[in-house]
């Protein structure tokens, strides 16, 4: 390289440099310095991104584009911005480092786009399924804290999909099914009905999923059983149990979800096999899983 070619290189890496400092200090005089430090840094890193990758300003248009269309198919039942977040792993990294690892409670994991506020209650015991289709499954354990004492009246948000994959925010008529919350008994003890997961596709209709069959990556996430459990005095716990021996296991979760601690045994029970409760479940195989739940105080 000749002189001057170092010269303008020099030239123009000290130009964009000092746009990066110019960005960072304008945030200067936020008062409230936690904001101060997330735009600082956000300024940085983007700039930092740009730099690296040379991006081109096709790119950075293409790039508005994607994040206007994942805005546009985003309205109170679906959640792409969520998605976007899943398939990123920022999801799981902001999971992880909220959620230190404590003692032995309960690992986290992603929340996901497909959670509803005001799931209807059912009975210690009760059926979370509300007509949605799957093999029927038993899921049993206890809520305790991480000195072993149970945590009675402890809530317990559990939603998940139907055997063909989906939750019922995607169904076209808007009816409740395959969610429910219950509370621990006064042992801190819990159980329902619901159904054995499935793996099932994330929505790939949409910007997310276009993005996906662009990197040549599977949409696919293990079978799981969405929890989230919260009781005074302990941290909130939002989590999945993952069903041990899903071949999907091997090939990979597209939202970087799985926990080893997580994976469960979902035991299949032959037709005619007497249910924990005596419920009839006809002639057809059940199965049952056992979940125990400990939580992390909230103040460590
Ligand atoms: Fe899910």
């Amino acid at each position: 390289m000749h002189t001057s070619d170092t010269e303008t290189l020099d030239e123009q890496m000290a130009i964009e440099q000092r746009l990066v400092d110019s960005v960072v200090a304008s945030f200067d005089s936020t008062t409230d310095p936690r904001l101060k430090e997330l735009m600082q840094s956000l300024a940085r890193h983007l700039h930092a991104f740009i730099r690296e990758v040379r991006l081109s300003e096709g790119e950075w248009s293409n790039a508005i584009a994607f994040l206007t269309a994942v805005g546009n198919v985003t309205d109170d039942r679906r959640q792409e911005f969520i998605l976007l977040s899943d398939v990123l792993g920022v999801s799981m990294q902001t999971i992880a480092v909220g959620n230190p690892a404590y003692k032995d409670a309960t690992e986290s994991t992603v929340f996901g786009p497909f959670f509803v506020e005001d799931a209807p209650e059912v009975a210690v015991g009760g059926d979370i399924a509300g007509g949605a289709t799957g093999q029927p499954c038993w899921i049993e354990g206890t809520v305790t804290d991480t000195m072993g004492n149970p945590v009675p009246g402890a809530r317990i948000e559990v939603w998940q999909a139907d055997e063909g994959g989906f939750y019922d925010v995607q169904y076209s008529d808007g009816r409740i099914a395959g969610r429910a919350h219950l509370f621990a008994d006064a042992h801190g003890r819990y159980r329902f009905w619901g159904m054995t997961p499935v793996p099932y596709p994330i929505p790939s209709d949409g910007p997310v999923g276009k993005m996906l069959a662009a990197t040549n990556r599977s949409p696919m996430r293990v079978a799981h059983l969405h929890f989230m459990v919260t009781a005074d005095g302990q941290r909130t716990l939002v989590t999945h149990i993952f069903v041990a021996g899903d071949p999907q296991l091997e090939r990979g979760d597209s939202v970087f979800g799985v926990k080893d601690s997580l994976i469960k045994d979902f035991v299949e029970q032959p037709p005619g096999t007497p249910t924990p409760d005596g419920s009839d479940v006809g002639d057809r195989t059940w199965s049952r899983c056992k979940f125990d739940i400990v939580l992390a105080p909230e103040q460590i």
